[in-house]
């Protein structure tokens, strides 16, 4: 619900358990206030307008300590606010100074549409939109700041729409998406790493000054994930405030925390300013990508399940989103690039008699490839490995009744290929400089549209010839010598901007041609886990880290925001490839269950104990996958021996929790883990005993002991309904 007070110049918008005023003062948009649901009646002083000498009294005399201590809602630069502003815009005299005042407001039933960008969408829930519109005369720009509110959650969507409605082209140099006002001591949790080791958490004082993250390599990347959040001191999983951003983009982002003097916490986050510069010419519009905002007073989990919930509901597209996905074998970790059609069909034949669903050729199906060092860019089969063709494949693993999924890089060309000797131009390069080489291959300049069209119209091709139900997009390098041909050199800073959108126009074009086709999204492992991705995919590749012990440290900080749904996770080889750590067959199955599930492994090389393995972790995925597509999920327990998290299904009557003991130790007393949303009232059976629900969270339940390092349980409990 959304309120506004004309007299009071007083916006208060409503969720199910927050609340975000945003007022007026003296012409500027502030935000007094954005937290749990209380009832407010002066918030004067949040504006900070009663503080000697910053009054507005003495305006104009001293507006400039106004803006500096004022908590816009949408900073600018130029006018006194010395903080980091969410815009800047340099006009036709050079300046680039641009005030942005109120002139009003309108509110909307319907969401509105964000052109060519990846959003939230409002399927089966009412929403509410609050467009502020702020206005700059001298410069010609309307900056419309727009906030969308869920009836059936507390996520308020926000994202700004620049026009330029003067005469002459202004250039945007800073357009950033969101930025929220916060009071009091606060600690920042980001989620950091590198290639195999992604999305961990950390988590420190917000002190003075500006901390940021950010990625400018082209995609949101491995080392910092597009998200945010802020919490108190004292925040834990089950109590105290948090207040987030994810973004909704795949691209080169910006985050930043900046404590000022006054003791107050501005957070913003959008497009990376480093790297972005638009000509908005007269008459035309910018659209920034949407910022999800959360605010939660109990906890981090109920933060996490807040973003979890609305993924599932209003980001993620996909008619997959809510059904059980085909158990696959993906041909990686079992084969690499060593693989020919016989042995294919092998693995599709094991994979049958094991109870899989599906087959995914992984890379080197096309051109001469054999190694990362040709052929991207030629998605046409690699007539050596596979001579008899994809049709003639898709045909026999229909013959199997099972699906068939395949592996593009389509974003990039390797410089030994057809692709590139036709078109050696279509690399992203600066005329007259080398090109940086990364895992031997260029990046295709896709902001050019007759690239794109040949992109879709190969991948369509083979999609189409061998009835493919499943592509795995990866993209396995960054970024460098950004540049095009297609734009003028004052234009050059629009290049990364472009090419994401030309990606999302891709991954668009081809879900509207195949409306069955299931996308995985990755990057390198997960090099691209955003809100941006999961609206084309409704799954991404975590990582490629297959060892389930790093896997579930992997998977609880990717979960902080996304839902494990929607968490591509394989059990793969035993010692694994990556860190070489031996861990517990059903170990590898009890982690994989807490995402999509799958196997990556050489089936064929497994003895007949571990294929008697296989089809017990199956049943086991079709028993419990619904609880981690629909369930709530909680994060219990993680230190240097232990991770344990819970699925609890929507009504509370059947609970999945999952312990991996990382490292034994000896004599150890036994484990009692509370547990979480239960229905405290009602009788959970357990290992044929009976245990009360408020038992369960209070005292907890008894682990059963386990023996080694990297094993784990799988306990299942189920209510009686006798509350
Ligand atoms: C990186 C991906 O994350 C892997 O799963 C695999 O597909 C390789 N690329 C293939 O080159």
């Amino acid at each position: 619900m959304i309120r506004i007070d004309e007299k009071t110049g007083i916006f208060a918008l409503y969720t199910k358990h927050t609340v975000m005023i945003l007022q007026v003062v003296d012409g500027f948009v502030g935000m007094p206030y954005y937290g749990e649901k209380i009832r407010l009646a002066e918030t004067d002083y949040l504006c900070r307008t009663d503080i000697r000498p910053f009054t507005p009294e003495q305006l104009p005399g001293e507006a400039v300590s106004f803006h500096s201590a004022f908590p816009h809602a949408y900073p600018f630069y130029g006018c006194g606010n010395f903080r980091e502003p969410a815009f800047r815009a340099e006009q036709q005299d050079g300046s680039d100074t641009c005030c942005l005042k109120y002139i009003g407001c309108s509110m909307y039933k319907q969401k509105p549409k964000i052109p060519q960008l990846p959003q939230s969408f409002t399927k089966n829930c009412n929403t509410e939109t609050l467009i502020l519109y702020l206005h700059d005369e001298q410069a010609g720009v309307l900056a419309e700041v727009i906030y969308t509110l869920f009836q059936d959650s507390d996520i308020i969507a926000q994202s700004v729409r620049i026009q330029n409605q003067g005469e002459y082209p202004v250039m945007l140099r800073r357009v950033l998406s969101s930025c929220l006002c916060l009071e009091g001591e606060l600690e920042l949790i980001t989620l950091n790493g590198t290639w195999a080791r992604e999305r961990y958490m950390q988590r420190e004082p917000v002190g003075y000054g500006v901390k940021s993250i950010g990625s400018i390599n082209g995609a949101s990347s491995h080392t910092h994930n597009p998200f945010i959040a802020a919490v108190r001191p004292e925040t834990t999983e089950t109590q105290g405030e948090a207040w987030g951003m994810a973004f909704v983009y795949s691209g080169n982002f910006y985050a930043c925390a900046e404590k000022d003097f006054q003791d107050k916490t501005q957070i913003m986050m959008g497009i990376h300013p480093d790297t972005f510069c638009w000509e908005l010419e007269s008459g035309k519009s910018f659209y920034t990508p949407e910022v999800l905002l959360n605010y939660s007073c109990r906890g981090l989990g109920r933060f996490s399940r807040n973003y979890h919930d609305f993924i599932r509901n209003h980001i993620i597209r996909s008619k997959y989103q809510y059904q059980e996905r085909p158990v696959l074998v993906n041909s990686w970790e079992a084969f690499y690039f060593d693989f020919d059609s016989e042995k294919l069909l092998h693995l599709a034949d094991t994979a049958l008699a094991c109870g899989l669903d599906m087959l995914v050729i992984d890379d080197g199906w096309f051109g001469h490839r054999d190694s990362d060092d040709s052929s991207l860019g030629d998605w046409f089969v690699n007539e050596k490995k596979i001579p008899q063709g994809m049709e003639w494949l898709g045909e026999q693993i229909q013959e199997r009744n099972l699906k068939l999924g395949l592996w593009f890089e389509p974003e990039m060309i390797s410089p030994d290929s057809e692709l590139f000797q036709a078109h050696p131009d279509w690399a992203v390069q600066i005329p007259d400089r080398s090109i940086t080489m990364s895992r031997n291959q260029y990046v295709l300049d896709l902001t050019r549209p007759e690239i794109r069209s040949y992109i879709f119209r190969s991948m369509a091709d083979v999609i189409h010839e061998a009835d493919i139900s499943y592509i795995k997009w990866d993209m396995n390098r960054q970024i460098t010598e950004a540049y095009t041909p297609s734009l003028p050199a004052h234009r050059q800073k629009e290049f990364f901007h472009r090419y994401i959108l030309a990606v999302y126009e891709i991954q668009e074009r081809l879900l509207k041609t195949f409306p069955d086709l299931m996308i995985e999204n990755c990057a390198g492992g997960g090099g691209r886990f955003d809100c941006g991705m999961l609206y084309y995919s409704p799954q991404i590749w975590c990582s490629d880290n297959t060892d389930a012990c790093d896997r579930a440290e992997i998977q609880l900080g990717t979960s902080l925001c996304y839902p494990p749904s929607c968490m591509g996770a394989h059990i793969s080889a035993c010692p694994n490839h990556i860190i070489g750590r031996k861990t517990d067959f059903m170990t590898r199955a009890h982690v994989a269950l807490a995402g999509t599930f799958g196997y990556e492994l050489d089936l064929m090389r497994m003895r007949q104990s571990e294929i008697q393995q296989i089809q017990t972790q199956i049943e086991l995925y079709h028993e419990y996958s619904h609880l981690t597509r629909e369930g709530s999920f909680y994060r219990l327990l993680q230190n240097a021996c232990h991770i344990a998290w819970e699925f609890a299904s929507p009504n509370r009557t059947e609970i999945l929790v999952t312990v991996i003991q990382i490292r034994n130790k000896a004599n150890q007393p036994r484990m009692h883990l509370k547990l979480q949303g239960l229905l405290p009232d009602s009788f959970y059976i357990f290992d044929g005993k009976v245990y009360t629900g408020s038992q369960l969270m209070r005292i907890g339940i008894p682990v059963p002991l386990m023996w080694g390092d990297g094993v784990s349980s799988l306990l299942y409990l189920t209510a009686e309904n006798k509350e």
